[in-house]
């Protein structure tokens, strides 16, 4: 059998797919149409100290090769995760992976560190790259500054593999990753959400009820490309790619039935990691 395994940091995957957060819940959602155990990891849903009802609706739309989303990281909050769901995710046989995200750098800090309490949990990713809330999220992501302050803080107590996901939403991607590279990160993932908007043009208003939104799905693959492409040769930590899958055809994930469709699962990839660093056609290094 050919052998997938992949190194992240300290944590060795069995292959190089893993969700993508928020796209694929707590993974047990899933667990009736796939076998868990097949996947590299599951990064779970973005979480924060309280729990969040997130944006008002609508707060999905439809674009011509996408979607846009605000959901705005609804979520049950750190004390819940821990006390509710870790215990029934923690024996899926998958490193787990928490998002964690927040509105200011204690925010961060508190849910890492009890996260960190977490034997189950080896990594988190800390989401510095959310487009949809009003404080935190990409406003960490979008200036080296602060981006590295954020990480440092975060670093200093949580002692597992760090992964920070990145936003496409700046003008150099590159001086991010550096900063937070040197801040301390053990690993980047790219890229979250690009910052879009659209309108309804029959009632002249804006289809989401925050008027813009995240873009996601094949529209957006050619920049998640670009960036990974130009990220994955400024930095020597592994870099996780994601961003344009288009929702999995149904033959492969789950049973033939007609809810399929509706399945909102998208799935990442390592697309360079220190041993795959090679795949990249040495004209374009
Ligand atoms: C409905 C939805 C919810 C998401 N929630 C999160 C989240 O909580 N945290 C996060 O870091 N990214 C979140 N994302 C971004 C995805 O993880 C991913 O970075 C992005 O969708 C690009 O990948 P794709 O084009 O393959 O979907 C979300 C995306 C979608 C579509």
């Amino acid at each position: 059998m050919i052998n997938l395994s992949t190194q992240i940091h300290n944590i060795t995957l069995k292959n190089p797919v893993m969700t993508a957060s928020g796209t694929f819940g707590y993974g047990e959602e899933f667990a009736d149409f796939i076998d868990l155990g097949r996947l590299g990891g599951i990064v779970v849903k973005g979480t924060t100290g309280q729990r969040r009802q997130g944006n008002a609706y609508p707060r999905m739309a439809e674009t011509p090769a996408g979607m846009l989303n605000a959901v705005g990281l609804q979520n049950v909050g750190v004390d819940t995760f821990c006390a509710e769901v870790y215990p029934r995710i923690k024996h899926f046989d998958t490193n787990i992976f928490v998002n964690v995200s927040g509105s200011s750098i204690e925010e961060y800090c508190d849910v890492a560190a009890k996260i960190d309490a977490l034997d189950a949990i080896p990594g988190i990713e800390l989401n510095i790259s959310c487009p949809n809330v009003k404080q935190g999220g990409m406003g960490f992501g979008t200036r080296p500054e602060m981006a590295a302050q954020v990480v440092e803080a975060v670093r200093r107590i949580y002692h597992k593999t760090l992964v920070v996901k990145l936003t496409p939403n700046v003008t150099s991607i590159v001086d991010i990753a550096k900063a937070v590279e040197s801040a301390g990160a053990d690993a980047l993932s790219l890229i979250n959400t690009l910052l879009g908007m659209a309108v309804d043009v029959e009632r002249r208003r804006p289809m989401l009820s925050t008027v813009t939104g995240g873009l996601s799905g094949p529209c957006v693959k050619p920049v998640a490309v670009r960036c990974v492409w130009q990220v994955a040769h400024a930095v020597q930590i592994p870099v996780i790619g994601m961003g344009g899958r288009p929702v999995p055809r149904p033959s492969k994930w789950a049973p033939p039935t007609s809810s399929t469709r509706a399945l909102p699962c998208r799935l990442s990839r390592v697309w360079r990691t220190t041993a795959a660093a090679t795949t990249l056609p040495t004209s374009t290094r």
